[in-house]
């Protein structure tokens, strides 16, 4: 006998070739405008979908989930963080979920490390000079910058992101430290030569750089408050490619803006699209549109993952990629 196929709905538009395996697959509907779901259009999906595929631009809130008909099952989300989504809701409701780890590992770690070089080194704003014609020349004190190699990076949150961070780093010659809520294992500590610090605190008032890289959870929303933001050195950075909603945003810009902290490369923001104003003004900022993840590789492996995950489930068993609260 023949299995009925889901309805499976896209919120976004995927990359071609993984719309047209879910064309395959399953009774796929896609979103072809790749216009954000209105709320009302959100609501019609819940009702009428057995497998929501949602990415970070959709609230998949309680109230949503409680609206819910009893055929939503699965909500496939479309990448790794999960903060979009009311987890605890949708155990409550019987609606699985899963997401799409591990595959843009490297790429968020490209970006984080290019941010990392950028600021100190003032990339962007050479690059405004170049192409401004206002550049007089070469000058011995001319836009300078501050060193990368022999400085201490401080990572909070040493999961695979936070992880490839630091091999990364290590190349450029940045020693490597790290706050984590458990301790990674002592063979990945020995062979990144890492420092763990239990407080976070205490590592922020010593290290050069600071990076961003847990999730967004109850526990870590501004993680980084006007108060611990106030522990960097004058002479620190700070980057961030993993959720605006960790960092007090309005404290980071007026600290920056008082030079109380030197710069910050950001690729997350709390409102998307919004960046509030306060950093959009600042010249030591580098600012970049949620790219982190955004190859064409890592899209793929999103997507192939998303279809590994529906089939997984609806054949009867635990997907690869089920997001367990506790996990988090
Ligand atoms: C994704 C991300 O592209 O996966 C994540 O958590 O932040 C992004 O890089 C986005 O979430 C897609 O839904």
């Amino acid at each position: 006998m023949t299995q009925k196929k889901p309805l499976v709905i896209l919120t976004r538009t995927l990359p071609d070739s993984i719309e047209t395996r879910m064309r395959e697959l399953f009774d796929a509907k896609l979103n072809e405008t790749d216009q954000a779901m209105s709320s009302e259009a959100l609501l019609k999906a819940v009702q009428t979908a057995d497998v929501l595929v949602p990415t970070v631009t959709d609230r998949i809130d309680a109230d949503l989930i409680a609206a819910a008909g009893d055929q939503l099952k699965l909500i496939a989300s479309f990448g790794t963080g999960v903060d979009h989504i009311d987890l605890a809701a949708a155990r409550k409701k019987g609606i699985t979920v899963t997401n799409t780890p591990g595959v843009l590992t490297e790429d968020t770690a490209d970006v984080a490390m290019a941010l990392m070089l950028a600021v100190p080194r003032r990339i962007a704003e050479g690059d405004k000079v170049a192409r401004s014609c206002t550049w007089k020349g070469w000058s011995p004190t001319g836009m300078l910058g501050r060193r990368i190699n022999g400085k201490r990076l401080g990572i909070i949150g040493m999961g695979r992101i936070g992880e490839a961070i630091a091999r990364r780093a290590r190349g450029f010659g940045l020693s490597i430290h790290y706050h984590n809520r458990k301790r990674v294992h002592p063979e990945t500590e020995a062979e990144l030569e890492a420092t763990y610090w239990e407080s976070l605190d205490q590592m922020l008032s010593r290290v050069d750089i600071v990076s961003v890289n847990c999730p967004h959870t109850e526990a870590t929303h501004q993680l980084l408050s006007r108060e611990r933001l106030s522990l960097l050195q004058p002479t620190a950075y700070l980057v961030n490619t993993s959720r605006g909603e960790v960092v007090d945003e309005a404290a980071l810009a007026d600290l920056l803006a008082d030079q109380q902290i030197a710069g910050a490369g950001l690729d997350v923001y709390a409102d998307e699209p919004n960046i509030p104003k306060g950093l959009v003004d600042l010249p030591n900022v580098v600012l970049l549109p949620h790219i982190g993840s955004a190859t064409i590789e890592g899209r793929l492996g999103m997507g192939e993952k998303v279809i590994i995950n529906i089939q997984t489930f609806w054949d009867g068993h635990t997907p690869p990629d089920r997001v367990i609260e506790a996990m988090l």
